[in-house]
């Protein structure tokens, strides 16, 4: 990971430096690494794309951040106009939202700064038979550009014209957009511009969402979220948002997380193109991160009760020590197994999980959401085993397909359950290339996941008590595993 770090740093860094000496060398040199992160950015297996942690979303959020060092460039570019459209494209094919985050903010730049571009703003979102992901990204960048464009005439004009549609769309999520963003417009712009733009035409319509408590209620929604709340596109531009921030906020694991300190030691005079990070934001993300938490004013005395650990840090600084020797890195040889604990809930138990795959070698451990690695709970049964553990967060719901799919690449999928058919573990022959699948700490696996399963094992019980605990069950079958290849000699690593 150190390498893997330390590389980031540099490379980036030597990004932003090529735009600080312009030559025509230099230009076509950022030309040709633009035109690399683009093909990279647009690149993937369409199911690995999908989930948090899987290695084509963390190579596509890299190359995302990569191509951030070189916005301002961008932004003065000849080709702006392919580069603008090819954001629309990638606005239709980016599934996941912590990558679409990256499309919608580069969109929102170029139209905040190039007015002429706008109209295809205009012109996608009067698109009613477009998807509903699409409209929702579309007025998400109609909102970071309301936030700079505000006392525009002519922009709050056709934001109007383009998104009052939206208002009475059936999709509730585009809907509470739609509403999110006109609200926004309504909110900053002065009355007297609001009495010479199209905002006066739907002066009743923002009456009822101001007044309506079912609206306001979805409106508290958006003020938890980063992004709607509080995001600026161009004060957020910053090295300690694209590199922390943001993958902070989105829950990336630790390792994908570079704090602008690393930047700082490494960039001899601080960069012009994109600043390493803006004081006056500080206070709005801590201002924001109590709203959103709800947690009480800090205290200064850190013994005292009132002071409230944070969820996720948003702004922590994670780094790695670059005096580390470049060898003392080294990758740890994986078994074929995956661990899929997305259908657990508890904090402890897959702390206490990933503290037990790390320590095997586990292939991948599968989450329901990667932000349970930031919580007390799970840290203080896992220590730091997440941050040299492959993570992938798989929601709930997408676990059936996540398994079929891993099914057709030639794992089998063995389930850890009590059932009619389970086989005992002791008389278990456990297959090489295994997706593990353990159940929920009350209804253990649900009857759909249960008939996915190639195999199924329990373990014997003797006693009164119903069910061994999740996490030892898992951890009790992995030795297992572990303990059928020791014999023949297969695991040597750990031998
Ligand atoms: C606490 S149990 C779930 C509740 C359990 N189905 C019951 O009715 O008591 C949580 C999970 O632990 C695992 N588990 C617990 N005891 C087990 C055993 N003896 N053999 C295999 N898996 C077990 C299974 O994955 C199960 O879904």
């Amino acid at each position: 990971m150190d390498r893997d770090y330390t590389c980031r740093v540099f490379l980036n860094s030597l990004f932003l430096m090529l735009q600080m000496q312009p030559s025509t060398s230099s230009d076509s040199a950022i030309e040709s690494f633009i035109a690399q992160l683009q093909n990279i950015c647009g690149t993937g297996s369409e199911l690995e794309s999908k989930y948090l942690g899987s290695t084509d979303q963390r190579r596509r959020s890299r190359a995302w951040s990569s191509l951030f060092m070189f916005m301002p460039w961008i932004l003065q570019w000849s080709n702006l106009a392919d580069f603008v459209d090819w954001l629309f494209v990638r606005l239709k094919s980016e599934i996941l939202p912590a990558t679409r985050h990256f499309v919608e903010w580069s969109l929102a730049l170029v139209l905040v700064r190039c007015p002429e571009f706008r109209p295809l703003l205009w012109r996608h979102l009067k698109n009613f038979r477009g998807k509903a992901h699409i409209t929702i990204s579309l007025c998400t960048v109609s909102l970071f550009v309301t936030r700079k464009r505000y006392q525009e005439h002519q922009f709050l004009t056709d934001l109007c014209d383009s998104l009052t549609p939206w208002l009475t769309c059936n999709h509730f999520t585009v809907r509470a957009y739609a509403q999110w963003v006109l609200y926004t417009a309504w909110q900053l712009a002065d009355r007297d511009v609001v009495k010479s733009t199209g905002l006066t035409a739907i002066a009743p319509l923002v009456n009822f969402l101001v007044e309506n408590p079912e609206c306001q209620r979805h409106r508290e929604q958006f003020y938890l979220e980063y992004a709607l709340s509080a995001f600026d596109v161009e004060e957020d531009l910053t090295i300690d948002y694209i590199f922390s921030g943001h993958g902070q906020l989105q829950g990336y694991t630790t390792d994908e997380i570079i704090s602008s300190h690393a930047f700082g030691r490494v960039l001899l005079t601080a960069p012009i193109a994109i600043p390493l990070l803006n004081e006056t934001r500080k206070t709005i993300y801590d201002l924001w991160q109590k709203k959103a938490l709800q947690l009480p004013v800090q205290v200064d005395d850190p013994t005292s009760s009132n002071v409230v650990q944070r969820k996720g840090d948003v702004w922590s600084n994670h780094e790695v020590d670059f005096s580390i020797p470049f060898e003392k890195s080294q990758k740890v040889p994986r078994l074929p197994l995956i661990l899929a604990a997305s259908l657990l809930e508890k904090p402890e138990n897959l702390g206490g999980l990933s503290r037990t795959c790390e320590i095997f070698g586990v292939e991948t451990l599968v989450l329901h959401s990667m932000k349970v690695t930031t919580e007390a709970a799970f840290q203080s049964l896992a220590v730091t085993s997440h941050l040299h553990l492959p993570l992938l967060e798989v929601l709930r719901r997408n676990l059936p397909e996540f398994l079929t799919a891993k099914r057709r690449e030639g794992y089998t999928i063995v389930g850890v359950e009590q059932a009619e058919s389970s086989v005992a573990l002791n008389h278990a022959s456990i297959p090489e290339r295994i997706i593990l699948v353990l159940g929920n700490e009350k209804g253990g696996i649900p009857p759909n996941i249960l008939t996915l399963c190639d195999m199924l094992i329990e373990i014997p019980q003797s006693g009164e008590t119903r069910s061994l605990n999740v996490h030892v069950s898992g951890s009790l079958v992995m030795w297992e595993y572990i303990r059928q290849r020791l014999d023949t000699g297969n695991v040597r690593e750990i031998a």
